[in-house]
């Protein structure tokens, strides 16, 4: 059940027995020469549609836009500053809770959210709190590439291959999920990890071409298909745990 392709009616039955929601949130930003930019907010806005369907969990739309300050040397990679980022989520939880949901699960495409989804978190539980009459919320997340069966498949299909940024299991996602943005790899071997990244400049400098030891050109449309269909799988596991 998908938030923007559904009536308010059909909003007020599902609330009628049950009241947690997924949303996805991701990222537009570089993804090396043949990873595109908006590949970490399309990855977990799928999976969750794909997890909606199957589990009748309703979905909300995307926040494709996340923090990506250290991509900023890309051209088209999108930024939001930490605080924006925190009033935007705030703002969507609290519409939500407003309307009579309790339980959201932030399925995330991006590790660069991940401090800043955290304080969105204890933010929203504080103002809840500090409410006179604050009902109780509760928070779940996951990136998508860490639950644990796609880790594990991460692995087996790339090794150390995988990388870290731009890595050929997201853009094997993306290859499956459209065969129209399927690039031509890149020919270089990528830049090997050379440790923590001191902003952007230095991002681009260590890793050139923006990839951090991802040999994307192992990407293939069969092995996102099996990591789509593993992530789907996962996230309903986690999310049945949560929100049912
Ligand atoms: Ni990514």
């Amino acid at each position: 059940m998908y938030l923007q392709d559904v009536t308010w009616p059909e909003v007020e039955g599902y609330l009628s027995s049950r009241d947690g929601v997924v949303i996805p949130i991701g990222s537009v930003e570089q993804h090396g020469p043949s990873g595109v930019m908006g590949t970490d907010a399309m990855v977990p806005e799928k999976i969750a549609m794909e997890v909606g369907k199957e589990s009748g969990v309703l979905i909300g739309p995307v926040v494709s836009i996340g923090i990506a300050e250290h991509h900023m040397s890309f051209p088209g990679t999108l930024s939001l500053r930490p605080s924006t980022l925190i009033a935007l989520v705030t703002d969507y939880v609290n519409s939500l809770v407003y309307h009579g949901f309790r339980r959201f699960f932030f399925l995330n495409g991006h590790g660069g959210n991940v401090a800043t989804l955290r304080a969105a978190i204890s933010e929203m539980h504080m103002q809840q709190r500090l409410k006179p009459s604050g009902c109780p919320i509760q928070f779940d997340m996951v990136n998508w590439y860490d639950l644990d069966e796609v880790a594990k498949l991460r692995k087996q299909f790339y090794g150390e291959r995988e990388g870290r940024h731009a890595t050929p299991s997201e853009i094997a996602v993306v290859q499956y999920l459209r065969a129209d943005l399927i690039k031509d790899g890149p020919l270089i071997p990528p830049a090997s990890y050379q440790g923590e990244v001191h902003g952007a400049d230095d991002f681009k400098q260590k890793y050139f071409d923006g990839r951090i030891g991802s040999h994307a050109e192992m990407a293939t449309p069969e092995q996102g298909r099996i990591l789509f269909d593993t992530a789907v799988k996962g996230c309903i596991n986690k999310i049945g745990k949560f929100l049912v």
